[in-house]
């Protein structure tokens, strides 16, 4: 378990660290369309001292407020979006899709609420001025919340969204994350 290693474990973990380069947004050049709905992500944040993550395919990446920003959409049924709540940052961690597919269904299909599946997955968690993230990633966006926006059902402009999409009522949260750090493996 990532977060309860200690002493030498802590510095045989810590010599097997990836690095990591903080790179520009704009100088990134992978195509976000395909990294966030092919390869997915792993929303992480920390609260209390525990770490939650959960996979999302969902988001994106823009400019708002005159900021490189993320935005994600968290159901309010999810674990994680407590860690969210409970911190001022969180991070988006892609991994290599075909290594780590079973992770990612598993962190995508199991909640942190009914197993420590952040350490059952057997992932690394690291961090970067406190946020937590996974030491496995190929690409990670560390943000700093600016903003959360309840999805509410009144607000649809296409009438088939809430049936398709939130038959049992667990709509989504946006948040809106100013990115602080986009590390690439260096
Ligand atoms: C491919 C994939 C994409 C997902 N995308 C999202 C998403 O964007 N937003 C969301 O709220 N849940 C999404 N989920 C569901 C959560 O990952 C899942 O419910 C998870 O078990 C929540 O864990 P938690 O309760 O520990 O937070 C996705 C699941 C998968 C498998």
């Amino acid at each position: 378990m990532a977060q309860g290693v200690r002493g030498n474990d802590c510095e045989r973990r810590r010599n097997h660290m990836n690095t990591f380069r903080d790179i520009k947004p704009e100088n990134f050049t992978e195509n976000t369309f395909r990294l966030i709905n092919k390869d997915w992500m792993l929303i992480t944040a920390e609260k209390g001292g525990r770490v939650n993550t959960m996979t999302a395919s969902w988001g994106g990446f823009g400019i708002l407020w005159n900021k490189n920003v993320a935005f994600i959409f968290v159901r309010k049924s999810r674990f994680t979006k407590e860690f969210i709540d409970g911190s001022s940052t969180f991070s988006l961690s892609v991994l290599d899709h075909q290594k780590y597919a079973k992770v990612l269904s598993y962190l995508g299909t199991v909640s942190g609420r009914d197993e420590d599946k952040t350490a059952k997955s057997g992932l690394t968690v690291v961090h970067s001025d406190g946020t937590p993230y996974f030491d496995e990633a190929s690409a990670v966006v560390i943000c700093k919340k600016l903003c959360r926006q309840p999805i509410l059902p009144e607000n649809f402009v296409s009438p088939d969204i809430d049936g398709s999409y939130y038959a049992d009522k667990d709509y989504h949260d946006m948040y809106v994350g100013e990115i602080a750090q986009l590390l690439v493996r260096g």
